[in-house]
């Protein structure tokens, strides 16, 4: 275990060492580029959007050139796909010339000037992206710093807000959900309580988790609406991605502890379970750092792809690992019913884990597949939905976790009667049947 500490460490560094970039307002340096299209940043307006746009450092390696074929426009999705089609088609020869896109600053307009600032109004509510555009290829290169910020003005103070407009009441949503989270753990602590002679170590254990998740979503709520009213997150980040990383790691030892039965049916682990543990925690360490790096890049920076895949990937090959010991644990129980005389008590227990591993799979797969489609097909205007749909499967997992595994008082693993034990042992050799 000390190798894989020293790596949660090392990662923690890693994590904390990641350049925090000013999040809704972003900077970007461009050097010697001459691609045709950089798209900088996404971003959904409401009927009194604002771009500010300040570039500075500019250097052109040909200045000759026709610069008005040089510049900056917003572009919804829809229109950009027509452009590309009038692009193809020959029907335009600069994206900047095409009627579907809203020009923004176009270099001819520099007259010389290393830089320039300007505000654009977008009164038509939508999602934009904001895109430089080169229509010379291969024959200019551009350098300069580009500063962008996007925002909303509130109807009536006409303060800004720097959330896109589906994710401006995100902000509440986490609250709520924190305040939820806290709910439960008040509830949890008075059950530990009331149970204190049938606690085992896991319970404290699922108590720090429900704890971190408590202060995961109140960052991430005090992180959002200090983005949404300055534009920047200032510092909470930091605070949001650690507790981000300690509970995800305390959630996925949790689930392997209890589908190993740690602490309620045995007080060790095997190897291969501690083995499941040791691949488990370091993922979830990559994991963190990929979706630290997502974040704070945005979806056109480069490298963004390859670490969306990396997240992915690594997600989907924890979500397989945690599963294993639970199928291990219904597979030693289901011998243990046929060897030993209490059939029934094992019996209970296995519908327990068959249980479990249902809605691990079902809470596994509605937060990476459900949630992902349901960000992909919402419209602009309602992203925070797929938000609320996932914190709402987690809660549902959480709250059935806790009410499956809670300490009971009876224990009904042995309170069982003869009558109950023969029918169970009935049970369990119709079962062999139907599987033969
Ligand atoms: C752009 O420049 C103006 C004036 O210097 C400044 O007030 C504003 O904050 C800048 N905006 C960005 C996004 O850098």
């Amino acid at each position: 275990m000390a190798l894989s500490a020293r790596f949660v460490f090392l990662s923690l560094l890693l994590v904390l060492s990641v350049s925090i970039s000013l999040a809704e307002i972003r900077s970007t340096e461009i050097r010697s580029d001459a691609r045709p299209i950089i798209p900088f940043d996404e971003f959904g307006f409401t009927h009194t959007g604002r771009l500010e746009l300040n570039v500075s450092g500019i250097s052109l390696s040909n200045p000759n050139l026709d610069l008005s074929q040089v510049g900056f426009f917003l572009c919804t999705r829809d229109s950009w796909m027509r452009v590309l089609q009038q692009l193809e088609e020959g029907e335009v020869k600069c994206a900047l010339r095409s009627d579907l896109v809203k020009p923004v600053y176009t270099f001819d307009k520099l007259k010389n000037a290393k830089g320039f600032s300007t505000v654009f109004s977008e009164n038509d509510a939508d999602q934009y992206t904001l895109v430089f555009a080169n229509c010379f290829q291969n024959q200019l290169q551009v350098s300069m710093d580009v500063n962008s910020a996007m925002y909303n003005l509130d109807g009536k103070s006409g303060r800004r807000d720097y959330l896109s407009a589906g994710k401006t009441i995100l902000p509440r949503v986490y609250f709520l959900f924190s305040l939820v989270y806290f709910a439960l753990a008040g509830l949890w602590i008075s059950v530990l309580y009331k149970k204190r002679l049938t606690v085992f170590r896991i319970h404290f254990f699922m108590l720090a988790v429900l704890l971190l998740k408590t202060v995961n979503l109140l960052c991430e709520a005090e992180d959002k609406s200090y983005i949404k009213r300055t534009g920047s997150a200032h510092g909470w980040d930091v605070l949001f991605y650690i507790f981000s990383f300690l509970k995800g790691i305390t959630l996925f030892t949790l689930i392997v502890l209890i589908g190993t039965g740690w602490s309620f049916l045995k007080p060790y682990l095997q190897d291969k379970e501690k083995k499941v543990l040791m691949i488990v925690i370091p993922l979830q360490v990559v994991a963190n750092i990929a979706q630290v790096v997502i974040d704070e890049s945005g979806p056109f920076a480069q490298d963004w792809v390859t670490w969306k895949q990396v997240f992915l990937l690594v997600d989907v090959v924890c979500c397989c690992a945690v599963l294993f010991p639970i199928v291990w644990s219904i597979k030693n129980l289901r011998e243990a019913a046929r060897t030993d005389g209490k059939a029934a008590v094992n019996l209970m227990k296995l519908t327990l884990f068959r249980q479990y591993y249902i809605v691990v799979i079902c809470y596994i797969y509605f937060t990476r597949v459900v949630v992902y489609a349901l960000e992909t097909i919402t419209s602009y205007r309602y992203l925070w939905t797929s938000v609320v749909a996932a914190e709402l499967a987690t809660l549902a997992f959480y709250v059935f976790t806790g009410y499956k595994f809670k300490p009971e008082a009876h224990n009904p693993y042995f309170v069982i009667d003869d009558d109950e034990e023969e029918a169970a042992a009935e049970a369990l050799k119709l079962e062999d049947e139907f599987e033969l």
